[in-house]
């Protein structure tokens, strides 16, 4: 049994080797994964490395702030900030599939990270926070929704014009150990004991097309979500959590006035696996509490409702 400690020494001794004067890049989400892929090469080779960050407006609040002052400012770390907002709202204007929006979204990162690279001639290694499980699960059979992303930016290599070597320093790792090493290498608690956040973002999370009204509206009730979770205790109970928003309008009453405004759902489930999930028994209080909340600070939103489905048959997103 190594400890974090050790399992940090023997990677960065490895990374070394491997790169030894040449220079890497590695898209950061932000994400447990490639946060600690990105702490831990930064760890070996400092300067050598360059992140990527792409924010394409389906974030949640205040996570490209968060990702650039964890990074940038207080490691160190050479960030390049793409804003590409714009391009992905353009390139979903229209689109309601879920599947197509997937795609869009997948390929469109594809493309503006390849832009990014082309940008930095001296890159010889593309990095990536691959961990041991999804190793194994491109290896089975393609099922399942965060497989179609997961081929696309996570283990289906490289186009080959980006002749780039693969860097993957997690590739034999379990999660709880990468939390492990991230805890090791000093990334905040917040960041490195997440929620699983889907590499679509906030466009599954709005039901059908995405427009930017939605997803400023879906931010704001999500922040306020999560943060009475961290507050009641609840979020390290719960195994992934999140609001969803929904495009209909329900008629509310506010003082002597009639209004006619979005609905938010409420999800949180409890999981080993992910595959299976059952709905987390939330207290009537903490619901009111955050129900309250999202109606009286979310301009646009006068409902908020509870998912009460488990996985099967529901799936834990909503698309
Ligand atoms: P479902 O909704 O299929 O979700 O029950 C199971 C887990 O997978 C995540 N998920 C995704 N992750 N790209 C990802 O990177 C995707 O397209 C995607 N769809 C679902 C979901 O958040 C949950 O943790």
């Amino acid at each position: 049994q190594w400890t974090p400690g050790q399992i940090i020494e023997d990677a960065v001794a490895r990374i070394r080797r491997q790169v030894g004067r040449e220079h890497v890049i590695l898209g950061l989400s932000g994400g447990v994964d490639s946060s600690v892929a990105a702490s831990l090469i930064h760890r070996a080779i400092g300067d050598q490395l360059t992140c990527v960050f792409v924010n394409n407006g389906l974030l949640r609040l205040g996570e490209p702030e968060q990702v650039l002052a964890t990074f940038a400012e207080n490691m160190g770390v050479k960030v390049v900030y793409v804003d590409a907002e714009d391009r992905f709202l353009k390139a979903l204007k229209g689109v309601a599939d879920p599947e197509r929006k997937r795609k869009i979204i997948g390929n469109l990162f594809v493309d503006i990270f390849e832009e990014e690279a082309t940008k930095l001639p001296d890159a010889r290694w593309l990095a990536q926070g691959t961990i041991y499980p999804d190793v194994i699960e491109s290896a089975g059979a393609k099922t399942g929704k965060a497989h179609t992303i997961k081929s696309h930016h996570n283990v289906g290599g490289l186009p080959d014009y980006m002749k780039l070597k693969l860097l993957e320093p997690l590739r034999e790792l379990f999660k709880d150990e990468v939390r492990a090493i991230g805890e090791e290498l000093g990334l905040p608690h917040q960041m490195v004991w997440r929620h699983p956040f889907p590499g679509p973002g906030l466009g599954v999370r709005i039901l059908g097309e995405v427009k930017k009204e939605y997803a400023d509206i879906l931010r704001r009730a999500d922040a306020i979500y999560i943060e009475e979770l961290y507050k009641s205790g609840h979020y390290d109970k719960i195994s992934q959590a999140f609001a969803v928003f929904l495009p209909v309008k329900s008629v509310g009453v506010m003082g002597d006035g009639r209004t006619y405004e979005y609905v938010i759902a409420l999800r949180a489930v409890e999981t080993r696996d992910f595959m299976t999930a059952s709905w987390y028994p939330m207290p009537y209080e903490d619901l009111a509490r955050i129900s309250n909340r999202i109606i009286n600070e979310v301009k646009g939103v006068n409902r908020v409702t509870y998912d009460i489905s488990s996985k099967p048959p529901a799936t834990i997103e909503w698309e």
